[in-house]
């Protein structure tokens, strides 16, 4: 709630109610509205607790004169008393319903230009505008109940970190490149001809730092920054709660979590499991053709591949012999689907890798439409059926290929159809992915690469094939997914030197390139590292799903647009070639 005092008010607008009749007020806010009835004028008051509605008499005559003129968003002082609305009057849909305000003085504090959109929810603004003016889309219900929904979050992760250890500290903005796979946004130094300070692209290799200095437990609400192409879930800056803790395995991080989740959630009144399913990255795969899975519905992938072990499909025949996989889902509900429909599907497939899309549609009066089923025999059909639990009236959808191929075809089919088809059941669906590979194959840097980041510990029992295999090697690492949203992400570290060397040395990082991008790692590594590991969630993210929303654009008070610019400052903008100069980027 508002706290009215420090300030020249005695309430604030949204609280008044009906144990305040009687009183005699000072309210200040903006003009809302303002109806003129005649003799009467009423004006809706607001302020960031709520609206009130003031009357304003004849009998007032300065304050009647000085109402007849205010228009929307002027900025008003009122002195008043609080009084019951007179029956058949009251307005049950306003938290203030029940009582006016019978003003007796207004002072005109400011005025203002008439907005150039409603102060209201589900304008039909361009988003552009609205973020010109970010400063009146935040006056609107939804942007302001965005913006206390993520205070309230922040608090409560505040609050449930703290009382486990944690300690905030802050680390630094102006830095060396950290490596999370984005581009970095980099700053000219003036002092330092020529050198360049990079924007973090997350606090990784600083929390690290703080765990061999002992802190223990850390955490910080920390911004992030990463020049990437943008989308509904990211920005060039955005906010990670950011956690590293020490002496622990991976199941303390995941349980400490756990906690700390259903803590925070119960805070802002969000239903949320106690326990959330741990899935690994491999099941997730296969089951969901994701390593995000959304757990809101199931259609899961099956593996034809006893089914069609003998197939005389060349297409599936072939898959099989060079190793691949047979796998397919029920699209439940389908077999009615006009030809058309089952093309697009067809070349959403192909679009996403597959060389084909193999169906099977089963009409409810027993009719099956397909154009690959007359390659199938009796017992195939049988043991589709059965694999699939295909019930009249049914869509059979077939991927044969390698076995990621039809797996991530699949999880892209079935994304879609759960969209079609309106298949996503209510509420949060939290699901953690764990056990990642530790790296995988770059064909464009042509080298190995980390899956999260290069500081990630393998598995022991995998250490010995991290030079023959390396794509073998599982690792300490976890993803929190909501809903088929990666919202977090975590391994437990490399804390033994020589490990971190030979893991760079694998990902085709030289000693040299080591020594320069990570040499004050290494060091602090053989200065006594504890074992540690830790976590990030993506808040931005986690806000915008407890808040319903379909971008982080709107949980951010000032985002920039998909092109990465700011409408209302006009952010990025030229400077002058003094300070080019000054920076040495330029000569002259
Ligand atoms: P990671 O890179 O997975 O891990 O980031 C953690 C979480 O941050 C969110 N996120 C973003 N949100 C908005 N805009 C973006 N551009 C963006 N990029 C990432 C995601 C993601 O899950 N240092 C590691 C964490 C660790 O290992 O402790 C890290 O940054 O929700
Ligand atoms: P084709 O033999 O290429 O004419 O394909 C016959 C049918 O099998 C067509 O409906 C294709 O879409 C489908 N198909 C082709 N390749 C695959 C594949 N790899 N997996 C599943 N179905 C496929």
């Amino acid at each position: 709630m508002l706290d009215a005092r420090h300030s020249i008010r005695t309430h604030t607008c949204g609280a008044l109610g009906a144990p305040d009749i009687g009183a005699n007020v000072t309210l200040a806010g903006w003009v809302h509205r303002r109806r003129d009835h005649g003799g009467l004028i009423f004006v809706d008051l607001r302020d960031r607790s709520g609206i009130v509605q003031c009357t304003f008499g004849p009998e007032v005559a300065e304050a009647f004169a000085t109402a007849e003129r205010l228009r929307p968003e002027w900025v008003v002082e009122l002195v008043g008393e609080v009084r019951r609305r007179p029956e058949g009057t009251e307005n049950p849909e306003m938290v203030t319903g029940e009582v006016e305000v019978e003003v007796s003085s207004v002072t005109v504090l400011n005025n203002a230009e008439t907005p150039p959109f409603e102060v209201e929810d589900g304008i039909d603004t361009d988003e552009t505008t609205r973020l010109r003016y970010r400063y009146i889309d935040i006056r609107r219900p939804e942007m302001l109940g965005a913006l206390l929904l993520r205070d309230r979050v922040t608090q409560r992760f505040r609050r449930a970190l703290e009382d486990r250890g944690f300690i905030e500290v802050e680390t630094p903005i102006l830095t060396k490149s950290t490596p999370e796979g984005a581009r970095d946004f980099i700053v000219p130094s003036r002092m330092n001809a020529g050198k360049f300070y990079a924007l973090p692209q997350s606090p990784q290799l600083f929390k690290q730092l703080l765990m061999v200095a002992g802190m223990d437990r850390y955490y910080q609400i920390a911004r992030c920054f990463r020049d990437e192409d943008l989308r509904a879930d990211r920005q060039p800056e955005f906010t990670q709660v950011d956690i590293e803790m020490s002496f622990c395995t991976q199941d303390h991080v995941l349980d400490l979590m756990e906690e700390v989740m259903a803590e925070v959630m119960d805070g802002v009144g969000v239903e949320w499991p106690s326990e959330i399913e741990r899935m690994t990255y491999a099941d997730a795969m296969d089951r969901y053709g994701s390593d995000r899975p959304d757990t809101r519905f199931g259609m899961e992938i099956a593996c034809l591949g006893s089914v069609f072990s003998s197939s005389e499909f060349k297409v599936f025949a072939g898959a099989l012999a060079s190793g691949g996989r047979i796998k397919g889902i029920n699209a439940t509900g389908c077999g009615g689907w006009s030809r058309g429909k089952i093309d697009a599907l067809n070349q959403l497939a192909i679009d996403s890798g597959a060389k084909g899309l193999a169906w099977v549609a089963f009409g409810s009066d027993g009719e099956v439409r397909s154009p690959v089923a007359k390659f199938f025999s009796e017992a195939e059909m049988d043991g589709l059926r059965e694999a699939l639990a295909l019930e009249p009236g049914d869509l059979a959808l077939i991927v044969a290929d390698q076995h990621d191929v039809a797996n991530e075809v699949l999880g892209v089919l079935r994304t879609e159809l759960a969209e079609t088809l309106g298949l996503h059941a209510d509420g949060l669906h939290p699901l953690w992915v764990v056990d990642f590979p530790l790296l995988k194959w770059d064909a464009d840097e042509d080298r190995w690469t980390a899956v999260h980041h290069p500081f990630t510990r393998p598995f022991d029992e995998h250490l010995e094939q991290l030079e023959e295999d390396p794509g073998s090697a599982l690792s300490f690492s976890y993803d929190l997914v909501i809903n088929g949203l990666e919202i977090g992400g975590g391994t437990l570290r490399v804390h033994d030197r020589a490990l971190q060397e030979r893991l760079l040395r694998v990902m085709g990082i030289g000693a040299e390139e080591a020594a320069d991008k990570f040499g004050f790692l290494l060091d602090a590594l053989s200065h006594g590292a504890p074992p540690h590991g830790g976590i990030a969630l993506g808040f931005d993210r986690l806000v915008m799903i407890l808040g319903g929303g379909k971008s982080i654009r709107d949980v951010i008070a000032f985002p920039k647009t998909s092109s990465g610019a700011c409408p209302l400052t006009g952010a990025p903008d030229t400077v002058s070639a003094r300070q080019l100069k000054e920076v040495h980027v330029s000569a002259d």
